[in-house]
């Protein structure tokens, strides 16, 4: 019988260099969208996916990660003496179950795959989730991506990766896939990362959603080796590249809108969407909108 997806791993050792200088000493992945922290959405996410145990893979100057998702046992008490009880269950909101989030420093960020090559001792044997906090997928009242995946897991096994139609000459950012059928999914006979506009195999891009088999930390193991020599950046599309054919790829087409968050513009669209959803800020921010001369 397959094996449930019950682990996720959330690389947040990355410098978060576009968003200097608010990333200088806070990690990029505490920027909020509206007033949640990017990784809180992600951590969510995972939680509605049914995922039970949260890996994070931190570096240096990631300690505010850690701490959120702790008690911050003065602010509370100052909360319930002064009965804020929507702000203290806001805060009580993000603390996970004792024991279920563990976090492994990465201690140089030398790419996505070196990031996931590290939690390879807490992964052990079984399938495993992937998730991007500067991802951001907006579905409202829906199912959220993650949950989607695990869902198309069940019928698909091998690689899932979530994926999006981006520009022709947005292809240099992305993982694209090779797609040799589409359906209900898509199935990819390869995957290249970031190709030119003129070289890309389609449109269709890999965004930050994974669920991975174990296999994948063969070929992560050969490149992190390899690297020792060579310095490259290891990549985990080259990973997933690896597998094929013997570990098929599919691109999940899922339901919802996703925001890069990892860019000032993409951040931007993030907060305004998520702003104009809650009842309390859409019709203000509607009427600011309108004053401007766009
Ligand atoms: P990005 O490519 O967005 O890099 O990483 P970054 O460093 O976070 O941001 P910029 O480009 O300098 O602004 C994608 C994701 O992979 C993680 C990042 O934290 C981010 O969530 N990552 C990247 C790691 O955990 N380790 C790495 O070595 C690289």
């Amino acid at each position: 019988m397959k094996s449930r997806v019950r682990k996720a791993i959330f690389p947040v050792g990355g410098l978060g260099t576009r968003f200097l200088p608010a990333t200088k000493a806070m990690p990029k992945e505490m920027l909020p969208i509206v007033d949640k922290p990017l990784i809180q959405y992600a951590v969510e996410e995972a939680w509605d996916a049914g995922i039970e145990q949260c890996i994070f893979i931190t570096g240096r100057g990631k300690a505010a990660i850690e701490d959120h998702f702790d008690y911050s046992y003065e602010l509370q008490h100052t909360l319930t003496a002064r009965h804020k009880v929507e702000q203290l269950a806001s805060c009580q909101q993000s603390i996970p179950h004792a024991g279920s989030f563990a976090f492994v420093r990465q201690q140089d960020p030398l790419g996505l795959g070196h990031a996931i090559w590290c939690a390879r001792h807490l992964i052990g044997d079984e399938p495993f989730a992937v998730i991007l906090a500067d991802d951001v997928v907006m579905n409202p009242g829906g199912a959220s991506c993650m949950k989607q995946m695990v869902a198309a897991y069940e019928n698909y096994a091998g690689s899932l990766v979530a994926s999006v139609l981006v520009d022709q000459n947005a292809t240099s950012s992305y993982g694209i896939l090779d797609v040799e059928s589409e359906g209900e999914v898509l199935k990819a006979r390869h995957v290249v990362e970031k190709p030119s506009p003129e070289d890309a195999p389609s449109r269709w891009a890999v965004i930050g959603r994974y669920i991975l088999e174990p296999a994948i930390f063969d070929p992560l193991d050969r490149a992190v080796h390899h690297a020792q020599t060579t310095q490259g950046e290891i990549q985990l599309t080259d990973a997933i590249a690896a597998l094929l054919p013997e570990t098929p790829l599919y691109g999940i087409k899922f339901d919802g809108v996703r925001y890069d968050c990892g860019s000032k513009v993409g951040f931007l669209q993030a907060n305004i969407a998520f702003a104009l959803e809650r009842p309390e800020l859409a019709e203000p921010l509607k009427t600011f909108l309108k004053t401007l001369d766009l």
